[in-house]
């Protein structure tokens, strides 16, 4: 009896200690490289003493390794922005849903897929970026108005092959159609000053230097400007502002950086733990004062650099319908000639 005792003792004990070890570790497949993150991960292991191994990667690769390693890989959590991708990853298999009221409480409707399998985490607004010297708030309007030759030569923007105009673009196909959509995309490659190149970073970079008058762009990158170490690139930042377009419509363009739970995670409540940090008020705030993205609940923002670009109106479109749109808008961007 003493040594069935001893041996049931033992077991639970190596039972639990399992357990444990396979609770307190989680997997993270990131493709976000920032400072915001390095600062949340190590606050999270503090609170919870779950450790988080980062493997990064570009958002292509992750989710390509996640379907090659399929239910062996050791991945719990895959991080990444634009909800184009986590589309993405959805529709690859590599995602499982996920039931969480602090996820519901914590990330609006819009901000997440219906079925829970991806939860946005912060959010972005493409906007217009224009020069303080040559153009006046007043003559800006709308992403439409772009399109319209009073901008011929002007404009700045990034190749389409990168996800962010993609979604743009999507958000453009659901709120006017095909047809108008296509046009809209001819109408604004005609307006360049040069042919799409560079990073959003560069946009503003060009509509500094006097090459263009306005540029497409995310906010957070000009407060990566004002914020750098670089003199030129925070001079930059000074000859530059944000204008939110449609305003009196639909309202500017967002869209989220977020994650999901990986489709083999052994590390399930772990993870989901994770995402609920990631999400919480807390969280929501150093995202905002690090890396100058929105809150989920923008209007919450007390950043003072993101209040000194005024508060705006968001369109409220569901952030899944960009995936739904992705491969529509490649299809139009490449016949509009928008590279
Ligand atoms: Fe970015």
């Amino acid at each position: 009896m003493q040594k069935n005792i001893s041996w049931i003792a033992l077991s639970l004990l190596i039972l639990v200690s399992g357990i444990s070890a396979m609770t307190n570790e989680i997997n993270v497949y990131s493709h976000r490289h920032y400072d915001s993150d390095r600062i949340l991960f190590s606050r999270f292991t503090k609170e919870t003493g779950i450790k988080i191994n980062v493997i990064k990667g570009s958002a292509d690769q992750l989710i390509q390794r996640l379907i090659s390693e399929g239910k062996n890989s050791p991945a719990d959590v895959l991080l990444t922005v634009d909800s184009g991708r986590l589309y993405r990853a959805k529709e690859a298999g590599i995602l499982q849903p996920v039931e969480s009221n602090i996820l519901k409480r914590n990330v609006p409707e819009v901000m997440r897929d219906p079925e829970g399998f991806w939860y946005g985490m912060t959010v972005r607004a493409r906007v217009i970026v224009y020069s303080k010297e040559r153009v006046k708030p007043a003559e800006l309007s709308t992403y439409e108005d772009l399109a319209k030759p009073y901008w011929k030569g002007r404009i700045v923007a990034r190749s389409s092959s990168n996800i962010y105009n993609q979604s743009l673009m999507a958000s453009i196909i659901a709120a006017n159609g095909s047809d108008k959509a296509l046009v809209w995309a001819q109408g604004v490659r005609e307006n360049m000053a040069r042919a799409p190149r560079g990073s959003d970073r560069d946009q503003a970079r060009a509509v500094a230097s006097g090459l263009a008058d306005v540029a497409i762009m995310n906010t957070y990158y000009l407060g990566i400007l004002a914020n750098s170490s670089d003199v030129a690139d925070r001079e930059v930042a000074k000859k530059v502002d944000v204008f939110f377009p449609n305003q009196n419509g639909r309202g500017a363009h967002i869209n989220v950086s977020g994650g999901g739970i990986t489709a083999s995670s052994k590390n399930k409540n772990s993870a989901i733990k994770f995402l609920e940090f990631l999400t919480s008020e807390k969280s929501q705030k150093t995202f905002a004062n690090v890396n100058y993205e929105y809150p989920l609940k923008i209007e919450t923002n007390r950043s003072k650099l993101l209040n000194s670009w005024g508060s705006f109106k968001a369109d409220t479109m569901n952030l899944s319908i960009l995936g739904t749109k992705n491969l529509e808008a490649v299809k139009l961007f490449d016949i509009a000639g928008w590279e």
